[in-house]
């Protein structure tokens, strides 16, 4: 099963998957965690071009194309290996991300994003949290961080990526949207009890 954790900035992803690794380890079914973009060798140094702040234009398809590239090898290299061997995969963002801060924060095709995404042949999450706070809490949430090239956006860019993820959940049955500003203890018990769902029906 392939779980996936969406979000902007600050809105509890890291916390959720610690307790949702935790959760599985104690079942003793010991979960693959990974992050986006990164999680190999190769995706980690993608990762590194892609946070660091740079002088130069980014253009926002060299971005994309930058993120598909670590996705791949990371999909090819764990994701599709780990599922393969009935393994629980647990990404800290994953497509849905690309959509959000790509095509909605940086109006990039969604069609284009899509195909690639479909050519590539890349593993989809069976499940996905997206973790919903306001881009105002967001900033504030993140204010005492040294901020990386992506946090250094607006509050209307976030804005437009959280729009994103909102149009993927309704689009989606396998989005399950969460309040982030409940606590981490509510916000918990949601995600046990869809992820508990979800593996009984795969085991029935
Ligand atoms: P994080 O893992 O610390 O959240 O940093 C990853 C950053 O990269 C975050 O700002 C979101 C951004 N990102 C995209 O813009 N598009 C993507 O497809 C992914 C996976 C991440």
């Amino acid at each position: 099963m392939f779980i996936s954790f969406e979000g902007i900035e600050g809105s509890g992803k890291s916390t959720q998957i610690k307790l949702l690794r935790e959760f599985l380890n104690q079942e003793g079914l010991s979960p693959v965690v990974i992050r986006e973009p990164g999680g190999t060798q190769i995706g980690e140094k993608v990762r590194d071009i892609f946070l660091t702040k740079t002088d130069e234009h980014f253009d926002p398809l060299t971005e994309v194309l930058l993120l598909y590239s670590s996705r791949k090898q990371l999909d090819t290299n764990v994701i599709k290996p780990a599922l393969k061997d009935g393994k629980i995969v647990i990404a800290d963002r994953f497509a849905d991300a690309t959509v959000a801060y790509q095509a909605y924060g940086k109006n990039v095709s969604k069609d284009f994003i899509a195909q690639l995404h479909s050519d590539l042949e890349i593993s989809n999450p069976d499940l996905t949290f997206f973790i919903d706070i306001s881009p105002e809490l967001s900033k504030a949430r993140i204010s005492d961080r040294e901020s990386d090239r992506m946090e250094s956006e607006s509050t209307e860019f976030f804005s437009k990526v959280r729009s994103g993820y909102q149009a993927c959940a309704n689009n989606s049955e396998k989005v399950i949207t969460i309040e982030g500003t409940d606590t981490i203890e509510n916000i918990f018990l949601k995600i046990k009890e869809a992820v508990t769902k979800k593996l009984n029906v795969s085991m029935e």
